[in-house]
């Protein structure tokens, strides 16, 4: 997979500094939640997979000290390399095309990674694989299809204009292969894949100051491709930010599943 014709969100735009910071907002509680009911803690050897940006490996770091790891990769480290010092180790690596690169972790886990890649079931394997006896696996993913809209309520012509391109959206990341049904796929897969103790879960905001800036960002970052496929218009992109800005509408994400499990 290129990046220019594979992952549609390239991390070196520079709005996906952006979107990393809502994407960290939105959802760092509920993985941290995760985490600590896992007892992560001083010593651990943690894999973070398509880490993007820093807020989830900095939370490692502290957690686990000096005496731990933080394995970060991702295809593309552009963000995540500043915070590349001990107990973090910063590495470019394809998920779903590489042997996983080390062993023996006692944490491994993936955001909304997975969905994006072409080989998402050798991801899966590489990711178990590189787990110690009894470590957990923690995998997060969005379900775009148990919730499409980003309004909710479709209150009047905004809501259903932002509806529209967000559909747009999901076509582009479904030409690209991203699997949009994947979430809730997610606890059937790490059974069939042999863990133990699999469990899942799912959040999503429903209105929060986070999906705003998030809308704001992920449409600036693929305006010209929706413009391109024929899914929008540029008036129609600039009407949709000017509503965005304004405020006034209840802006909402897909469900993150959060799916988990031990090894052996
Ligand atoms: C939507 S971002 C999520 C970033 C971060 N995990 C988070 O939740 O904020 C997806 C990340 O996955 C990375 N990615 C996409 N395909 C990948 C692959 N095959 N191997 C590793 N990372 C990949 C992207 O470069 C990007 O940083």
């Amino acid at each position: 997979m290129t990046r220019a014709d594979g992952y549609l969100l390239d991390n070196q735009q520079t709005e996906a500094g952006r979107r990393f910071e809502a994407l960290a907002t939105l959802f760092d509680p509920s993985t941290f939640r995760h985490m600590e009911r896992f007892g992560v803690g001083s010593g651990w050897r943690c894999w973070e997979v398509g880490a993007g940006g820093t807020s989830v490996v900095s939370w490692l770091a502290k957690k686990v000290g000096p005496t731990g790891k933080v394995l970060a990769t991702d295809i593309d480290i552009s963000w995540a390399a500043s915070v590349a010092r001990s107990p973090v180790e910063v590495r470019v690596h394809d998920v779903g095309a590489e042997e996983p690169p080390g062993e023996g972790f006692d944490l491994v886990h993936a955001r909304l990674v997975l969905v994006h890649v072409p080989d998402r079931e050798r991801a899966l394997q590489s990711m178990i694989k590189a787990l110690r006896p009894g470590g957990r696996l923690l995998v997060e993913d969005a379900d775009p299809a148990l919730q499409p809209l980003l309004c909710p309520e479709e209150h009047g012509p905004e809501q259903r204009l932002a509806n529209r391109l967000r559909q747009g959206f999901r076509s582009l990341l479904a030409d690209r292969g991203a699997d949009l049904a994947y979430g809730r796929k997610l606890p059937r897969l790490l059974r069939e894949a042999g863990l133990t103790g699999v469990e899942a879960d799912a959040y999503f905001p429903v209105a929060s100051p986070a999906c705003t800036a998030l809308e704001d960002a992920t449409v600036r970052q693929i305006r010209d491709q929706l413009v391109t496929a024929g899914l929008a218009t540029q008036e129609e992109i600039e009407q949709h930010l000017a509503n965005v800005a304004a405020g006034s509408m209840d802006l909402a994400t897909a469900p993150m599943i959060s799916a988990w499990g031990r090894k052996g």
